[in-house]
């Protein structure tokens, strides 16, 4: 049989076609407008979304018997507020995970209603990119389309409703929105309260690999599938990666270099970081994990190589790269404000150190750094808890470069290990759908028998020494500058 995953992305939709043994058949990306209506807002078209996921299931299975699908499983960006209205029609644009306009309701939520209490009933505070702040921005600014919210959903609910009319979502996207009380894995009442909507207005939420219904007819007839397929619930694209990548059970680590770039912690038992600096959040594999998410990651290096240097080579610009651990510059890839662990959607990004003897190549450098330095800030927040890691899997656009991995493995100190697929969520949401298909008994049996380590990059004593004194310097970067952020 063939199973689908679906990874719906920032800036693309990757669809993935794995067979039952696990094999990754084809793979086929669509892209779409990203839109950034005034500075630090971040908006996509969820019609968009649907048309360019069906254009590329198409395309993925044209030289297979189509048959043979059996199910559909998602990973998708989290945190995307999408409304609908009593028709089904979407309301606005969707306001995404990275959109930053939030500050003023993430103040009210963090101080007025209060940490505490927010941790309490959810496991987590606001951060701008969640999305009850949005609820509470729309109510203020746009009351007629608050008003008019009928169904309220993430961004790869929206393709599961297009595909089956069932309004759902899963735990681990769930977990992102602020509204959902992730030790008991449902909503959570009072946060319903809080931002003024009623429980009805919320999906169903499923576990990541139950099936949440079969394909509409019509949606079977215009994608040339059977109408027995079954679409799982999927889950967000840091879960799914982790799927993906076998970051499952207990205590594994898996690196995200995409959009966004992440550090996901696997646990068997819930728990919640004290300063909640780490998102605590359900896991699709049944069980929870922490995560540190910085705004941008793959991105900072996809704008700097393509908006300033002007060029897609990147491995090109990269093979000038000469001294790792020696570079006098540094960058802070603040370039959509930050998350984890500064919590500022007033970050910038910076580049500092630079002399006259600065090259291109320097600079390069600085921005691969900058990303591992600010996901070391959320490791060094993981070790202040108690966890103990020695290894990490490695995922996202950013991991096929050779470079980068390397260092990855020194700054963070961590080996690295490389999976034969590097397509986490998309993998993993076709994995999700082979148990929801019955096809595997666990999340846990099928990321055992079919995702792969092929090589380990090990760190090196003295780079990671090196590193370490960098990292130390780069510590004080962000607060320095961080008055500076809020005067500009
Ligand atoms: C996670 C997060 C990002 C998006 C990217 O909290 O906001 O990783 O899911 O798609």
């Amino acid at each position: 049989m063939f199973y689908i995953g679906v990874d719906l992305g920032t800036s693309a939709v990757k669809l993935l076609l794995m067979d039952s043994g696990g094999q990754v058949r084809n793979i086929v990306s669509k892209e779409y407008p990203l839109y950034f209506p005034q500075p630090g807002w971040a908006e996509q078209n969820p019609e968009d979304w649907y048309e360019q996921s069906v254009e590329g299931i198409k395309e993925l299975l044209r030289d297979v018997d189509r048959a043979q699908v059996a199910g559909i499983g998602f990973g998708g960006q989290m945190h995307g507020l999408v409304v609908l209205d009593s028709g089904g029609r979407v309301i606005r644009p969707a306001i995404l995970w990275n959109d930053g306009r939030t500050g003023e309701e993430c103040e009210y939520l963090n101080k007025v209603v209060g940490k505490e209490t927010l941790s309490r009933y959810t496991a987590n505070i606001a951060f701008t990119g969640f999305t009850a702040p949005k609820l509470l921005w729309m109510k203020k600014n746009e009351p007629e389309n608050f008003a008019r919210i009928e169904k309220i959903m993430l961004p790869k609910d929206y393709l599961a409703y297009r595909l089956t009319g069932v309004h759902c979502t899963d735990v681990s996207d769930a977990s992102g929105m602020l509204l959902f009380d992730v030790e008991h894995r449902r909503w959570s009442r009072e946060m319903c309260e809080i931002c003024g909507i009623r429980q009805e207005q919320l999906p169903r939420c499923f576990e990541s690999f139950q099936p949440v219904g079969r394909v509409l007819p019509q949606a079977a007839a215009q994608l040339g599938i059977p109408e027995s397929v079954l679409v799982a619930a999927g889950a967000g694209d840091n879960a799914a990666a982790a799927v993906g990548t076998g970051t499952v059970g207990e205590g594994q680590c898996n690196i995200s270099l995409g959009t966004s770039g992440t550090i996901f912690i696997s646990s068997r038992k819930f728990g919640v970081d004290g300063h909640n600096a780490l998102h605590s959040f359900a896991h699709a594999d049944g069980s929870w994990h922490l995560m540190g998410c910085m705004l941008s990651a793959a991105s900072c290096n996809k704008w700097w190589m393509e908006e300033i240097v002007g060029t897609k080579d990147y491995a090109g610009q990269q093979a000038a790269i000469e001294k790792l651990g020696e570079n006098h510059v540094f960058f802070l890839p603040y370039l959509m404000g930050e998350r984890s662990p500064h919590n500022d959607p007033l970050a910038r990004g910076a580049f500092i150190g630079m002399t006259m003897d600065t090259t291109r190549a320097q600079m390069t450098q600085a921005v691969l750094e900058g990303v591992g330095f600010a996901l070391r800030d959320s490791l060094e927040v993981a070790k202040s808890l108690g966890i103990e890691l020695t290894r990490t899997k490695i995922c996202g656009g950013g991991a096929r470069s050779p470079l980068w991995r390397k260092i990855m493995a020194n700054i963070l100190n961590l080996k690295v290990d490389i999976l034969e697929s590097e397509e986490g969520p998309a993998l993993g949401g076709a994995m999700l759908a082979a148990v929801a298909c019955g096809e595997y008994g666990s999340v846990e049996e099928i990321a055992g028998a079919v995702v792969r380590v092929v090589d380990t990059v090990e760190p090196e004593p003295e780079l990671a020494a090196r590193y370490e004194a960098r990292y130390r310097q780069f510590q004080q970067i962000y607060p320095a500058c961080r008055p500076l952020f809020q005067l500009l």
